[in-house]
């Protein structure tokens, strides 16, 4: 049994509190936020509460802990709880500040090898079909990327406050399924974020709709579009362009029905947000890192890849702040 604590009972927190509860092999022992009013949520779950993550991750009754905090907060969490000998899930970005989880990832890998990224597409059965077709070669090698992922409009912008920006926070997920699906390192990028849908954005220094061109040294590109509303839903679609056709994911649309009236034909919703339309590969996600302790495999996904998207998303941000491109090294 993998005793866990989780750190951060937000809205990401609770969806692995969930998951974890359900998972035999675990055991969620100990919720920590630093909100008093957590503690309620943590009886719920039958777990004990704690306001102070330091001394949550020095217990030594815990093996794992999941970081589910903003991101600024992430390597501290990660390195304390590393050293203090536990194996670690950290939601994505890995961190906010670059040069940070740059020093830790590049210092010391073998403590970097025992964090794993929150990357939960990677887990979700049309991702992993789209990158097994890619992979295949039936369809010639890629030679553009174009990934449209769009949000829902959220109620209240403090959601969005301490997430690092469009770049590091929507685009992150994006960044990390191209940096997986092209054969070539990125070396460029070419960015531009504007505020179309809240003022309240640009007034946080952040853009709420966001277009990014990425290039490898042989040209091929991809370019990922991000808006933080989408009145019809969640939106994701993915079509990666071969030399010999194509390959494509939609939103996922299971339920829907399409209707004709006078009016025209009418598709009902997608799934609401990420947050469903993502369920199942969350659960899969927590799966994994469960089973990777337990039978002492590698972390599918680890900090390298939350550093490498990091990296990226970072010089996208750069590229639209200045509006010139950037050149991407190692
Ligand atoms: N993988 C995904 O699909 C996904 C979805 C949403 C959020 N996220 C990521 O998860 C992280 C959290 O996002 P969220 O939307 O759940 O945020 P949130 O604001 O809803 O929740 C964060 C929680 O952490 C608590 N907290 C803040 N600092 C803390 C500290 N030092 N110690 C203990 N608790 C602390 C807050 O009180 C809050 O309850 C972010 O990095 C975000 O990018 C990932």
């Amino acid at each position: 049994m993998i005793n866990v604590a989780l750190i951060g009972m937000g809205r990401i927190g609770r969806i692995h509190a969930t998951n974890l509860s359900n998972e035999p092999r675990a055991s969620l022992r100990m919720i920590c936020d630093i909100q008093a009013s957590s503690e309620n949520i943590a009886e719920q779950y039958g777990a004990a509460f704690s306001a102070s993550p330091e001394s949550v991750i020095q217990d030594p009754a815990i093996d794992a802990v999941f970081i589910c905090t903003p991101a600024h907060t992430h390597i501290d969490l990660a390195k304390l709880a590393v050293q203090n000998g536990k194996y670690v899930f950290c939601e994505k970005p890995i961190d906010e500040d670059l040069e940070k989880a740059r020093r830790f990832v590049e210092t010391d890998p073998a403590s970097a090898a025992k964090v794993m990224i929150g990357f939960h597409r990677r887990y979700d059965e049309a991702h992993r079909k789209l990158r097994q077709a890619v992979e295949s070669g039936a369809r010639g090698g890629i030679e553009q990327i174009i990934i449209n992922s769009r949000d829902p409009q959220i109620g209240s912008y403090a959601v969005l406050a301490n997430t690092g920006g469009i770049f590091r926070d929507m685009m992150m997920h994006d960044i990390d399924q191209a940096a997986l699906l092209l054969p070539e390192k990125i070396v460029g990028v070419f960015a531009r974020g504007t505020c179309l849908v809240d003022p309240i954005f640009a007034k946080n220094g952040d853009f709420d709709n966001a277009v990014a061109t990425f290039w490898t040294n042989s040209g091929v590109t991809c370019t990922i579009i991000n808006s933080r509303r989408s009145l019809f839903g969640f939106q994701q679609v993915i079509e990666i362009y071969c030399s010999g056709g194509t390959v494509s994911i939609g939103t996922q649309a299971e339920a829907t029905v399409s209707t004709r009236d006078g009016a025209g034909e009418h598709l009902s919703k997608p799934p609401g947000h990420f947050l469903e339309r993502y369920q199942s590969a969350y659960q899969v996600e927590c799966q994994t890192f469960i089973e990777s302790i337990e039978s002492g495999k590698a972390f599918p996904v680890t900090a390298l890849d939350g550093l490498r998207a990091l990296k990226l998303a970072d010089a996208a941000d750069r590229s639209a702040r200045f509006g010139q491109p950037v050149t991407i090294k190692d």
